[in-house]
């Protein structure tokens, strides 16, 4: 049973390949076209699953689409009576997707006629839900899909049981906890695309000073607004409910418009001017950052916190299970995931890599493997490597190409070596095996320094990151460490949790620990990626820290995925080693 899961149209375009129930390939677009966050279809993330699996899209059984156009029909018809562009704008995108096996032909280069794969259409959450619940290592726990908007939901919780699940509620549109982490977010002078999570980085350094204000703009399911309430369990109908006066997407649609021929995609403005009245003026783009603003984005983040935390106790009421899997864009807030612990009572979480949309191929593959064809579990996603990965050959072909002078080491001294130069604050580029599935580097396509120098974040910026002064850089920590650094010690292996970092050790790692003492750290395993882990190893040997910073390999770009790509970088920034596959590239003085 081969099934192609493809996330189209839709920002994160993506696909994954599942064949009898173990995941084969799984990819983002963007490293491929090199458009950050593409849109559109996902030719070449198809082409690669197909081309890793060694199969052709005429061997494939089913195609599974995380979008169902007759999902909430009653409501998505409602509202188009009172937004015709609504109407319009859903028209079209049912017209593509009514396409979308002569666009996967295209892609593949054959005639229509041979793709016979029955094609499914998997609701937008349930999709989340299932790419979070079906790779788990759990055999049954409480479930949470949280995001933006899909299929005019933006809230679904359900159990997960074996190869099923129950689902047991939703929230509508408009109301949505990602929505609101969005406006506000434009409110504050972000409007990117994914820009949410640079302003969870600045609400570190505010105070949640406006609480009061913000119970207006997320209230209460029972419609109180008092703070400090807790959501009532079991969860209602409406578990919180936006302050719709600061809103125009109710009024308006949620206006996703794309850039570059529709390849990126952008979000049209979601707050009104009544939140201008109640918050002040908003910040105009790449002004400077007052304290207010801080104090604004510190609220945004414990008012989410509070509704979030409050749907996760609820949920832990309703089901009674110990173990909770989270999905959708908001299940990135590391922040507030790294808070499950302490304020409720689930024991263990797991968070896939790729949680947010990208990770729908994944889900929506999932959901018919399990849900629509009743099949047995058999997988669990332990690690991120997912992507393309390159021989030895393909390697020393991209390093010759660049006349770069390198030597080819066994993994012992390349490590070794590695080590050394990070522990004598150089920068090095570490490009090993297969990429990364989602947004985080997680030691295969990473930028590895040195986390006891404090001055190695802007060192970094300087060089080559560029990022705003305010954003946190993140910590990798040997898995067994992890108690003697973190004031945790449960797997964080994607990067989706930020814990406390131990006061005491908050003077040895510097560099990731961001301003108010905490680290989004990763987990390292020795068994699923057991280079990383030798040179995190051969980095406590020297220093006896077993913690190296980890941040993307990439320039203001997608993530590397070639050599090509990795080579190119190093010779434009100014990193000072590459350790590519076997090979270690030093500069030499210029
Ligand atoms: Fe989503």
């Amino acid at each position: 049973m081969i099934i192609l899961g493809i996330n189209a149209y839709h920002g994160n375009a993506s696909a994954a390949l599942v064949c009898d129930g173990y995941l084969v390939a799984a990819a983002e677009e963007e490293r491929f076209n090199r458009v950050k966050y593409a849109a559109g279809f996902p030719a070449r993330a198809v082409r690669y699953c197909l081309e890793e699996a060694g199969v052709s899209i005429a061997e494939v059984d089913r195609i599974a689409v995380p979008r169902d156009p007759w999902a909430r029909l009653a409501s998505k018809a409602r509202y188009a009576l009172r937004l015709p562009r609504f109407a319009l704008d859903r028209s079209k995108a049912l017209v593509r997707f009514a396409g979308i096996r002569e666009e996967l032909a295209r892609a593949c280069e054959v005639d229509p006629a041979r793709i016979t794969a029955g094609l499914h259409r998997v609701e937008h959450h349930r999709a989340h839900l299932a790419s979070a619940f079906f790779i788990a290592p759990f055999e049954e726990a409480a479930v949470l899909s949280a995001d933006g908007l899909g299929d005019f939901a933006s809230t679904m919780w359900a159990a997960g049981r074996g190869n099923r699940l129950e689902v047991r509620g939703a929230v509508e549109f408009p109301h949505s906890l990602g929505l609101y982490y969005t406006a506000i977010s434009q409110y504050l002078g972000f409007w990117k695309y994914g820009d949410e999570y640079k302003v969870m980085g600045l609400a570190a350094y505010g105070e949640p000073a406006y609480l009061d204000e913000f119970h207006r703009i997320v209230r209460n399911g029972d419609g109180t607004r008092a703070a400090g309430r807790s959501l009532p369990a079991p969860i209602g109908r409406h578990p919180f409910a936006l302050g719709l006066e600061y809103f125009v997407h109710h009024r308006d649609g949620p206006d996703m418009t794309w850039r570059d021929a529709g390849r990126t995609p952008v979000l049209g403005r979601l707050f009104s001017d009544d939140l201008a009245s109640l918050l002040g003026p908003a910040r105009e783009a790449g002004a400077t950052l007052e304290r207010r603003h801080q104090d604004v984005a510190a609220t945004l983040q414990a008012r989410l916190e509070e509704v979030y935390l409050g749907l996760l106790n609820a949920l832990h009421a309703r089901t009674g299970l110990r173990a909770l899997c989270l999905a959708g864009g908001v299940a990135f807030n590391c922040v507030a995931n790294g808070r499950i612990f302490d304020r409720t009572p689930f024991e263990e979480v797991y968070i896939q890599p790729a949680a947010g949309d990208a990770g729908l191929a994944v889900g929506a593959a999932y959901y018919v493997y399990h849900q629509v064809l009743g099949l047995p579990r058999t997988f669990v996603m332990d690690h991120a490597y997912w992507g393309p990965g390159y021989s030895g050959a393909a390697i020393r072909q991209a390093l010759d190409r660049a006349g770069l002078r390198y030597r080819e080491l066994p993994e012992e001294a390349l490590c070794r070596e590695a080590a050394s130069h990070v522990a004598d604050g150089q920068i090095v580029g570490w490009f090993q095996g297969r990429m990364e599935w989602g947004p985080r580097a997680l030691g295969n396509r990473s930028i590895v320094v040195d986390p006891r120098r404090p001055e190695m974040k802007d060192v970094l910026n300087r060089r080559i990151k560029h990022r705003e002064p305010f954003r946190p850089f993140a910590p990798s920590v040997l898995e067994g460490a992890t108690g003697d650094y973190f004031e945790r010690a449960s797997p964080s292996p994607f990067m989706t949790l930020a814990y406390p970092v131990r006061s005491e050790k908050r003077a040895a790692i510097p560099a990731p620990t961001h301003v108010d003492g905490t680290g989004r750290l990763q987990t390292v395993s020795q068994k699923t990626n057991p280079r990383y882990w030798r040179l995190i190893k051969e980095f406590e040997r020297l220093t006896s820290v077993p913690v190296v910073l980890n941040t993307s390999f990439n320039e203001n770009e997608p993530i590397v995925c070639t050599p090509e790509e990795a080579v190119d970088c190093f010779l434009r920034t100014q990193m000072d080693v590459l350790a590519i596959g076997d090979f270690l590239v030093e500069r030499g003085p210029s």
